[in-house]
């Protein structure tokens, strides 16, 4: 982490929790607790509350809810850093500055510049837009039917017909040629031995990183000429594989899942009729890095390629890039008009929203694509089309899958389900299977449902009765300090089974060991990642109520022998040790007799 504890909880103090939210979404004060409308699920009747004692905010219908912090990560996407960044700034807290070599100290100072030379730049071409040397562009961009409002969102322009223009304003506003050239927006000319812009006479795209900096243009002629785009070369800020066009913008649309397309124009068109979760590769084959990405940010991504050969292909080389991301990959095949952006100037965006729904799975989209190659009267190439098919479905990682999709493979294709299941099994032995695609950061999972939100947990202990044991448990020993005082000595942090359990419990003992008083807001500081600062408000909301003191030592003494239970058992079963084993059996025989009282005598 890059903070300290101390810095973080100053950062959370300062900003109250309530304010914060009010900023997004209406509360209104109903007992001791905000109410609104939860801004992570659609709902009619406010089921989120923010609680100004607790610094916390937990949503009865989805399930979600942390601190301050976790409230800015999961509304803006930020990571918990860039938190922490955002609220120090809102409340002017002084965040410590990292030390810098003098090279970064250089290297950070030339990035400074070359955003500021970017901004610079992309306002001076919005300038000249609407000025009357823009009048030209200006009506290409009508003529698209590209609306003002949608212009302004991806801050569009124009780069003047005479060629010094740019160079002569940044020099007026004070830049160095050594750095303008380091911007890739100004080049040496042969002719008038001294510089001139790169782009002239074009309708200019500024290209944005991730947080919404410009970072390089994209040109486009008005009318025709060569080449139709041209882009800024890769420089110190602009690493074209590296970015998305528009995933700015799609970032914040809080949508799992995300539409790519190839081109400037298919982004802004679609975002004009209303698709905000859309990004595009720009002409260039869809890197891994771009996967990553857009893992970051999404958990599925539909490719919208042109319906040309090319788009085909540059769909089918984007699949496994974006599989071995962690991304489910679907893909729209556009059939009438040549790209997204014709498509739904022609048919409105209706028809594109139930096209989408259309889109395939990138499995059939490989299948069909083969299909379409092979004549499957002839026998040879039927062999050679199952072969393929088979080499497809070698590929998925899970045994479910396979099948799910042999047996409908096998019904639309007249191919048999037996022969492809034997070439199947021929290429497993053969090939390495692809890597399982890594899990996705949790810290910018969106959506969540209660069911969901703890998979990967469920994963690793089995059972659902367990977690609860746990939650309940941990939310006792904080809350409660008699809990704390009878279960303290029996149980230990590490009878919980998972980490992030085992982490809440080591918190929650050392708390209660130093006698301090328990802050949920504080104890989701510890944890960085949204899922599990989300777990923690979990634990600190909605745990049962004990009607009496009898109810609670029972619910507690089932709850502690559960745990200790199911962690022996787990013990027992990877123990090869006979003396562990003996002692294992030996504690489960104490376990059961164990009985914890809360009352003395
Ligand atoms: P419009 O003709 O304006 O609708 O463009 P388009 O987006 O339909 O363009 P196309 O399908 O031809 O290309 C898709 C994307 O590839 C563009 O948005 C550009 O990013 C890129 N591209 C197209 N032509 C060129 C070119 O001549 N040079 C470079 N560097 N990139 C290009
Ligand atoms: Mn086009």
């Amino acid at each position: 982490m890059y903070y300290s504890e101390e810095i973080i909880e100053e950062v959370r103090i300062e900003n109250d929790i309530v304010d914060v939210v009010s900023e997004y979404i209406q509360l209104k004060k109903k007992g001791s607790s905000y109410f609104g409308l939860c801004p992570f699920h659609n709902e009619s009747t406010p089921s989120f509350s923010v609680s100004p004692d607790k610094q916390m905010y937990y949503c009865f219908g989805c399930g979600a809810g942390g601190n301050v912090l976790s409230f800015l990560m999961q509304m803006e996407n930020y990571d918990f850093v860039e938190a922490v960044k955002y609220l120090a700034a809102r409340a002017h807290v002084m965040l410590p500055e990292p030390e810098y070599s003098q090279e970064a100290k250089k290297h950070f100072l030339l990035k400074e510049q070359l955003f500021s030379i970017h901004k610079e730049a992309a306002k001076y071409f919005y300038y000249n837009l609407y000025s009357e040397r823009g009048t030209a562009a200006l009506e290409y961009l009508e003529k698209r039917k590209t609306n003002l409002e949608v212009q302004k969102t991806f801050g569009l322009g124009y780069s003047n017909i005479t060629a010094y223009d740019l160079y002569k304003y940044l020099r007026h506003k004070g830049y160095e040629d050594e750095v303008l050239m380091q911007s890739g927006l100004i080049n040496t000319s042969k002719k008038s031995q001294g510089y001139m812009d790169r782009f002239w006479n074009r309708l200019m795209f500024p290209i944005f990183d991730v947080h919404g900096r410009i970072i390089g243009f994209g040109g486009r002629t008005i009318g025709e000429g060569e080449p139709k785009y041209l882009n800024s070369p890769e420089t110190t800020l602009f690493h074209k594989g590296k970015n998305l066009y528009g995933l700015h913008l799609a970032r914040v649309s809080r949508k799992q899942q995300i539409l790519m397309v190839e081109g400037y124009m298919d982004v802004i068109s679609l975002y004009q009729a209303g698709f905000h979760n859309v990004v595009a590769t720009l002409g260039t084959a869809c890197t891994s890095d771009q996967g990553r990405l857009l893992r970051k940010y999404a958990s599925e991504v539909v490719i919208i390629y042109d319906s040309d050969e090319a788009g085909i292909n540059a769909s089918l080389r984007a699949i496994p890039i974006l599989v071995s991301a962690g991304l489910t990959v679907r893909v729209l095949q556009i059939s009438e008009g040549k790209d997204p952006d014709e498509y739904i100037k022609q048919k409105g965006r209706d028809a594109f929203e139930q096209a989408l729904q259309q889109s395939k799975s990138h499995i059939n989209f490989q299948v069909d694509v083969l299909a379409k190659k092979f004549d499957l009267h002839n026998t040879e190439q039927k062999v050679t089309f199952t072969t393929e098919v088979a080499k497809i479905l070698a590929k998925l990682s899970s045994a479910i899958e396979q099948d799910a999709y042999m047996k409908q493979i096998a019904k639309d294709t007249s191919l048999s389900e037996n022969a492809i299941q034997i070439e199947i099994g021929k290429m497993m032995q053969r090939e390495v299977k692809m890597p399982k695609p890594p899990s996705k950061p949790v810290a910018y999972v969106k959506n969540y449902s209660t069911s969901k939100g703890f998979g990967h947990i469920q994963k690793n202990m089995g059972q659902r009765g367990i977690i609860e044991a746990q939650k309940n448990l941990i939310y006792l020993l904080a809350t409660n300090p008699v809990v704390y005082e009878k279960v303290g000595a029996v149980l230990s942090p590490d009878d919980f089974l998972d980490d992030f359990f085992q982490r809440a419990a080591t918190l929650i003992f050392a708390y209660n060991e130093k006698r301090q008083t328990i802050h949920p807001a504080e104890v989701v500081n510890s944890f960085v990642e949204l899922e599990e600062q989300k777990l923690i408000a979990q634990i600190f909301n909605g745990q049962p109520e004990y009607k009496s003191g009898q109810a609670l030592e029972k619910a507690v003494n089932d709850q502690v022998k559960l745990i200790k239970r199911h962690r022996i058992d787990i013990k027992a079963r990877t123990s090869t040790d006979i003396e562990e084993l003996q002692k294992l059996i030996e504690e489960k025989r104490r376990l059961e007799n164990l009985y914890i009282l809360f009352t003395d005598g």
